[in-house]
């Protein structure tokens, strides 16, 4: 939970993202095998959310997995599959009482029947109307794929009328895309290294982006606040002038 120095420090309505990097190296510095790194990782996951509900913020979008992370060793995604698993089993009901909206966007069928149940069945169980926090989980998603996947969708909507060229705009675009979010108000990334790695590339235009060194597993609520608090006194220009 955040401190209660913290607890008051509210950004309503924001839209903030973040690419949690760092949970191999993490375990290897821990001496420990990658699972115990991603299981670590879960459990930060459980406390940012409950400081990102707390400080009043609109949508938290994670990246928990890229279309890239399907190259990695076969032992470690088993892993992650257990986990996304035994995560819904033990959250959802937490995310229930704290009205949190959970939503996962991305290709992540390879995963199996038995994630895509648990992750329909999540959804439908925090489906609620006036959520106190949108909760957005990236898996198997690619700012690039999802590019491609919206192309593709106009191009049949316009090749069978449903959709006319000329009315094609950032609005309808957004539409498109799977990623449930419209513009990101802010993007952390942990774990030191100074890269998108295919996230929301579209919805990047005007982000504000914050890199940190600390390993995911480290982060703390603490640390969030603090990006918070200096994304609070960023002026966001727009390409304008400032008044
Ligand atoms: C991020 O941590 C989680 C996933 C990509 C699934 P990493 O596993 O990439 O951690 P590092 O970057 O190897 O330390
Ligand atoms: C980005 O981390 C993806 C996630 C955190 C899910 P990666 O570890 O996959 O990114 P790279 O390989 O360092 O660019
Ligand atoms: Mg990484």
């Amino acid at each position: 939970m955040a401190n209660n120095n913290n607890s008051s420090f509210t950004l309503p309505g924001l839209n903030a993202a973040i690419i949690m990097d760092g949970n191999g190296r993490w375990a290897k510095k821990n001496t420990m095998n990658v699972t115990s790194g991603h299981e670590k990782g879960v459990d930060v996951v459980r406390r940012i959310v409950e400081t990102a509900a707390e400080a009043k913020l609109g949508s938290l979008s994670l990246y928990a997995f890229s279309t890239e992370n399907w190259s990695r060793p076969k032992k470690e995604i088993l892993g992650i599959k257990k986990l996304i698993i035994k995560a819904i089993d033990s959250q959802v009901p937490e995310l229930i009482k704290q009205k949190v909206k959970l939503d996962f966007f991305g290709d992540f069928e390879d995963f199996g029947k038995q994630v895509t149940d648990a992750i329909d069945q999540a959804q439908k169980d925090t489906d609620f109307q006036h959520p106190s926090l949108k909760l957005n989980i990236a898996l198997g998603y690619g700012g690039r794929a999802d590019i491609i996947q919206a192309t593709k969708l106009m191009a049949n909507d316009i090749n069978s009328d449903k959709l006319s060229v000329e009315t094609i705009n950032d609005e309808i675009f957004f539409k498109y895309l799977n990623a449930p979010i419209r513009e990101l108000d802010l993007l952390i990334r942990t774990g030191g290294d100074h890269r998108i790695s295919n996230f929301l590339l579209y919805h990047l235009a005007y982000t504000e982006i914050q890199f940190c060194d600390t390993l995911w597993p480290d982060f703390t609520e603490l640390e969030f606040i603090k990006c918070l608090k200096k994304f609070s006194k960023t002026e966001r220009r727009f390409g304008k002038r400032s008044n």
